[in-house]
């Protein structure tokens, strides 16, 4: 596209800035006009003082001006049929009509939807009647969600957790009409994490946009009353791909389908409010709109152009956007007293601050920047993983905030150390330097992984070995022996493997059948070639500061602290778990790394007076739900090694019970894809190292 677009955005917030902002570094948009936008869009957008109201003013703007897309961020527009009134004139917009919209502006509507759709979402019923209300409220189990049935600004919820605060909370919706007069959803409480999930929608193709996490609450540790949102960050650790992919089949893709044949097919952005629960992904609540804040911060990691996508996507065009794999992490500096009363036009000494900065609620006073609204600032640090965009986010907006605001320290904390990004890294660095071997003619490395029976959860393991390794470029020779193999034949097995010149690493995979003494096989692999690193003479060379190979999930999870900037000298830490593969050298490691260390187990006595002290807690203990919320020292690094499976629900889980420590922890490693991913990169790693020497020898 070389033409020279008009593009018009819709708002004011830090959700429109950010957007100006992507249009800004689009090379298909020539201008862009914001209306009415605020102070900070001003530097990038030409703002036009009509209010996100007055419909028919924007769409005369818009056909006078020549505008080709035109993009709306409240729902109150859209509400009031913005989109009909473009669509009727012919002018381009990007957005839900007012039938479609009523996803967000109807609780009711959005229910009925997911109904029909078998869309996952808590169960309910709706009521205009106060006593029919109160009645069901008593037969149902607490806490209940209490819905007003249309738009509260984010007020017209209230979780009870005894029948008073139910029957507060309905007297003030159905007979005091606190929100106006309207119908009052009372659902089913949801146990989990939220996360939200935006995706460009048009009719029944949904393009999804990378995940982000919203922090609702406007104090610290989720406390105090709900507000728009006071932080967000992108990626969101603990939703895999998979439960994303989970989420876009099972409730965005039906929902676009059941809106088509409700005939209010939708365009434009479909958020779901989606809270992830033992039995999967389920909405909380639909909008029909950008997210405020979390647009602030996935629009920066987006690296196509966002015009060239909305544009694919009112073509229902095929088109796959490019994400950096950046984190971004964003703060809200609020007026002192939000979401209460709070003062406006209070100064703002943004000069000479250096960072992402969007204006949510500012204006120019006499030349100056000031604040005009609740929450003024989205502060936003971008970095190679979230622990950096946070310091960098946290630092900046400590320079900018004054007594006049306030913002929350916390966002972000307790679920970010992302095992599987810093796994893909690692394993794209093996698989350059791989390529860049073979391209010279030398041959390529390779791990020889044996496995004796056929129990399924090794059997898996060793699959997922060899999945590393294809994908770095590590040649898998997979060694399936009987599992009732005598022992010498095994040791004359890893003997050839020892001889073998093409062969660089050797991992047996434990546990071996009860007649196997699993310590003379481990001794009788060439500790050369002891990738997993168990051998006696590379675990001497751990305890007595010898040149060895280090096991694999130690070795991990020092890199994983590393790259988040996580100090380990003069810290405290804790390994609970003393087996020779994790909890011993782990321990010995945070040693070298001058922690100091305690050892604790199963049987420690007051575990809990021990953990409370760890700045550094690894748990490897292998039994799930050992450690709780309450044993966690504020503030403190939380590693899980465990991976169990829930016999009740057939999930993965933890040694460390994750919804309880993480908000204590400042940083936590999710189940599954903390740790897990990092043992498997790791033993590549040391594959690879393993073939470097020998190439060169
Ligand atoms: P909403 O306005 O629907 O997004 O609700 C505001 C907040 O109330 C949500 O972000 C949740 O934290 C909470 N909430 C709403 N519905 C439920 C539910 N069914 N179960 C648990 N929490 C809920
Ligand atoms: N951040 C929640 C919303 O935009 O509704």
């Amino acid at each position: 596209m070389d033409k020279k677009n008009k593009v018009l955005v819709v708002g004011s917030g830090g959700r429109c800035h950010a957007m100006v902002e992507a249009f800004a570094r689009s090379a298909s948009v020539g201008k862009i006009y914001c209306a009415p936008g605020n102070a900070g869009i001003a530097k990038k957008a030409e703002c036009v003082d009509i209010s996100v109201s007055d419909i028919s003013a924007l769409a005369d703007f818009a056909q006078q001006n020549d505008v080709d897309l035109t993009i709306v961020g409240p729902e109150a527009s859209l509400c009031a049929g913005i989109a009909d009134e473009f669509n009727k004139r012919g002018l381009r917009i990007f957005g839900p009509t007012k039938a479609a919209a009523r996803i967000e502006s109807s609780k009711e509507f959005a229910k009925e939807l997911m109904k029909k759709a078998y869309v996952p979402t808590a169960s309910y019923e709706s009521f205009t009647d106060f006593d029919k209300a109160l009645e069901y409220v008593k037969g149902r189990q607490l806490p209940a969600v209490i819905k007003y049935d249309g738009l509260a600004a984010g007020k017209g919820v209230v979780v009870a957790e005894n029948y008073e605060d139910a029957e507060n909370a309905l007297r003030n919706m159905l007979v005091e009409h606190g929100f106006g007069r309207g119908k009052v959803i009372i659902e089913d409480f949801l146990e989990g994490s939220e996360f939200s999930f935006m995706c460009l929608v048009n009719g029944d193709k949904v393009y999804p946009l990378a995940i982000a996490q919203d922090h609702k609450r406007a104090y610290d540790g989720d406390q105090g009353p709900n507000t728009g949102g006071m932080g967000a960050y992108s990626p969101v650790p603990f939703i895999t791909p998979e439960i994303e992919q989970e989420a876009l089949e099972t409730i965005l893709k039906p929902t676009a389908k059941a809106l088509v044949e409700n005939d209010t097919p939708f365009i434009g952005v479909l958020y779901g409010g989606l809270i992830l629960t033992d039995s999967g992904p389920k909405v909380i609540e639909f909008n029909a709109r950008f997210g405020d804040p979390e647009t602030e911060v996935v629009l920066p990691r987006l690296e196509s152009d966002l015009y060239e996508f909305i544009s694919a996507v009112m073509e229902k065009k095929d088109f796959t956007p490019e994400w950096s794999s950046d984190g971004c992490l964003g703060i809200v500096l609020a007026a002192k007293g939000y979401p209460g009363k709070y003062s406006k036009e209070l100064p703002l000494q943004l000069e000479g601050m250096e960072g992402i900065i969007y204006h949510m609620g500012t204006k120019t006073r006499d030349g100056k920047t000031v604040s005009d609204g609740g929450r003024v600032l989205m502060v936003v640090g971008k970095a190679e993983n979230l622990t950096k965009a946070r310091q960098n986010a946290l630092a900046l907006i400590e320079d900018i905030a004054t007594g006049d605001y306030f913002y929350r320290q916390d966002i972000g904390k307790g679920i970010i150390l992302d095992g599987k990004k810093l796994a893909a890294e690692i394993k794209e660095k093996i698989k350059l330097t791989v390529k860049d071997k073979t391209a010279r003619g030398l041959r390529a490395p390779k791990i020889a992984l044996v496995l004796v029976g056929d129990d399924p959860g090794s059997r898996q393991y060793i699959e997922g070995k060899a999945k590393d390794a294809a994908e770095t470029g590590i040649l898998a020779e997979k060694i399936l022996l009987d599992k009732t193999i005598p022992q010498a034949d095994l040791l004359a097995e890893i003997e050839r493997l020892n001889e073998d010149k093409t062969v660089d690493g050797i991992m047996v995979q434990l546990p071996l059948p009860s007649h196997l003494d699993e310590a003379k096989v481990i001794a009788r692999i060439d500790p050369d070639k002891d990738v997993d690193g168990f051998h006696p003479i590379n675990v001497s060379a751990l305890w007595t500061g010898g040149e060895g190979i280090l096991p694999c999930t130690p070795k991990g999870i020092i890199k994983l602290l590393e790259t988040n900037d996580v100090r380990i000298a003069g810290k405290n830490a804790v390994v609970i778990g003393r087996s020779n593969i994790v909890g011993l050298p782990m321990a010995k490691m945070l040693l070298n790394h001058n922690a100091t260390v305690t050892i604790a187990h199963t049987m420690t006595d007051k575990l809990k007076e021990v953990t409370l002290n760890a700045d550094i807690l690894v748990v490897a203990a292998g039994k799930h739900s050992l450690v709780t919320g309450d044993m966690i020292k504020p503030g403190a690094v939380v590693i899980d090694v465990g991976i169990n499976r829930n016999r009740e629900t057939g999930k993965l889980q933890g040694d460390t019970v994750f919804e309880s420590c993480r908000p204590v922890a400042s940083a936590i490693t999710p189940v599954p894809g903390g740790v897990g991913p990092l043992t498997k990169a790791s033993l590549m790693e040391n594959t690879l190292e393993a073939y470097l020497r020998h190439i060169e020898s």
